[in-house]
């Protein structure tokens, strides 16, 4: 396995195993890597020849406030568990190597990157599609894997690559979640063992959404309104946006019917965390 700081470096080698005729598949992170990430660099080193990582804790698309200096970087480890899944190469570029100038050129997807998320980070998917174009173009690879974990940023990215025609196609994988159901997530570092309990309350929400959904619930009000009941039983939970929306426009909808994402975020202690579930109605 072979860490490259360098644009060039990382060019060099993907370009001599392109030209042994070799598959190659990318899985973008911010580091801290745990089981949901590895799960995408196994599904790369099932499908593809060549298996490259990168880890950049991408400052353009956290928020002023936002969690960026407190972010877990912990690079040894991380590079262990590559080496392990057999990643060919790890890019782990400094800031100055990915923004060496004040950025001016940005890349946007409208609509999509406005709900959910986008309304309390305006500028944090445009930071995610930004940095995501940067390192196709630096990596250049043939299949790029996301998790279902950020239901939105698989959508908006999808729509990016399909928009401007990028020559490389998106693969979205489940979320991975701890035996409790907690979904993995680097953030969950910040939270004690007390809000850690709390937080397994968000996929107990998305359950019983699943479950009244099942049982005929089927008007969105009604259903957040359950969830939302199950959530103030964690006293620390402070809800971000609970909704219910098409899974390919991401339009709220009143009625539940056909492909929807159930998607909520919640603020437990310091830690900011997003959920959903993807259900055919
Ligand atoms: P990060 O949060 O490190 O996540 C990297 C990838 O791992 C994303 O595609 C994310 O959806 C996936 N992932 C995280 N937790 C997961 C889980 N529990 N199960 C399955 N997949 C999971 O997402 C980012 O970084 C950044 O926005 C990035 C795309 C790297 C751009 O900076």
């Amino acid at each position: 396995m072979e860490l490259l700081t360098t644009i060039k470096g990382v060019r060099g080698l993907v370009a001599e195993a392109k030209a042994k005729g070799k598959r190659v598949g990318f899985v973008p992170t911010m580091g801290a890597l745990h089981d949901g990430h590895i799960s995408l660099v196994k599904a790369a080193r099932e499908q593809c020849d060549f298996v490259v990582v990168s880890i950049f804790v991408n400052p353009t698309q956290f928020g002023p406030g936002e969690d960026i200096n407190a972010y877990p970087r912990p690079l040894d480890n991380d590079l262990t568990r590559c080496k392990e899944n057999n990643v060919d190469v790890v890019f782990a570029p400094s800031t100055e190597q990915m923004y060496p100038q004040k950025n001016l050129s940005w890349v946007e997807v409208e609509k999509l990157a406005e709900p959910l998320c986008g309304r309390n980070r305006p500028t944090h998917f445009r930071g995610v599609t930004t940095v995501c174009t940067k390192l196709f173009n630096i990596v250049g690879p043939d299949i790029a894997y996301f998790g279902q974990k950020d239901a939105q940023q698989a959508i908006v990215i999808r729509r990016m690559v399909e928009d401007l025609n990028m020559p490389l196609e998106i693969i979205v994988c489940p979320t991975v979640r701890e035996k409790n159901g907690l979904a993995m997530s680097s953030r969950n570092k910040y939270l004690n063992d007390e809000e850690k309990k709390q937080a397994t309350l968000l996929y107990a929400a998305l359950q019983e959404c699943e479950v009244l959904i099942a049982a005929g619930m089927l008007d969105s009000k009604n259903l957040t309104e359950e969830m939302r009941k199950l959530l103030a039983l964690g006293k620390d939970i402070k809800i971000d946006y609970i909704s219910i929306v098409n899974a390919d426009t991401i339009e709220e909808i009143e009625i539940v019917k056909g492909k929807v994402l159930v998607a909520l975020a919640a603020k437990i202690g310091p830690a900011r965390l997003i959920d959903n579930v993807l259900l055919n109605v």
